[in-house]
């Protein structure tokens, strides 16, 4: 099961906490000594560590879109759907006290199925799937949930499939990330990867993937949170 779905609602941000805390729990250990002196807010205990940073790569869009557009599959002008095995993939954005953020901006941009990048400086541009618009962004609701419809990037020379994050709030500092997938074998060996040497930091940037065929066939659902560092505007 999903951590993160369509039908969460606000009440069930205590559900959220307890599962992100799980994993990204950061200075509830050095805390708990003292529990037993002290009334600690819930919020203390429940403080979440930001996602780790991660380098942006020389493939960062020379642009995008002027209107929200999280469909990846349908590039403007194409004659037809990207090829590959399509991702539903959706999560939420936090701040690092667990609120959701309402109107944060979420861009991503990944390689095609065949592992090629839609940007001017990329090998074998000339390759890329036409259909494959390559990035996208949106604002995440007022749960502060996001959700882009994509394709399975691929595998290329010294890189495990990932996809790559920006995301941020007016007055915030951007986070740059970058998002795999489970049971990749590459994954052991993929430098950026296993650079987050905390192994909860580092599992965090591994989404959490399942059959999505209930949403078209053959396709599958990812889910993957993001915690901003920081915390949301008052
Ligand atoms: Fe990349």
């Amino acid at each position: 099961m999903l951590a993160m779905t369509q039908s969460d609602t606000p009440a069930r941000l205590t559900d959220y906490r307890e599962s992100l805390s799980r994993r990204r729990l950061i200075g509830g250990a050095a805390l708990l000594p003292f529990a037993g002196s002290l009334t600690l807010p819930f919020d203390a205990l429940a403080a979440l560590a930001a996602t780790a940073q991660q380098p942006l790569g020389p493939f960062y869009p020379t642009a995008f879109p002027r209107e929200q557009d999280n469909d990846l599959t349908l590039a403007p002008g194409a004659s037809g759907r990207a090829e590959g095995t399509v991702i539903h993939l959706s999560g939420r954005v936090f701040d690092v006290e667990g609120q959701p953020l309402r109107g944060a901006v979420v861009q991503i941009w990944q390689t095609d199925k065949g592992g090629r990048y839609r940007h001017p400086n990329a090998r074998g541009a000339e390759l890329l799937d036409p259909n494959f618009q390559g990035f996208g962004w949106t604002r995440t609701d007022d749960d502060g949930q996001y959700s882009f419809v994509t394709v399975k990037p691929a595998a290329y020379p010294g890189r495990t499939p990932h996809i790559h994050f920006v995301a941020g709030f007016p007055g915030g500092t951007p986070l740059v990330t970058q998002m795999y997938f489970p049971d990749e074998p590459l994954n052991r060996r993929d430098g950026l990867l296993n650079s987050v040497r905390d192994p909860a930091l580092r599992a965090a940037l591994i989404a959490e993937v399942e059959d999505g065929s209930d949403i078209e066939p053959g396709a599958l659902r990812a889910g993957f949170d993001i915690v901003l560092p920081g915390r949301a505007p008052a």
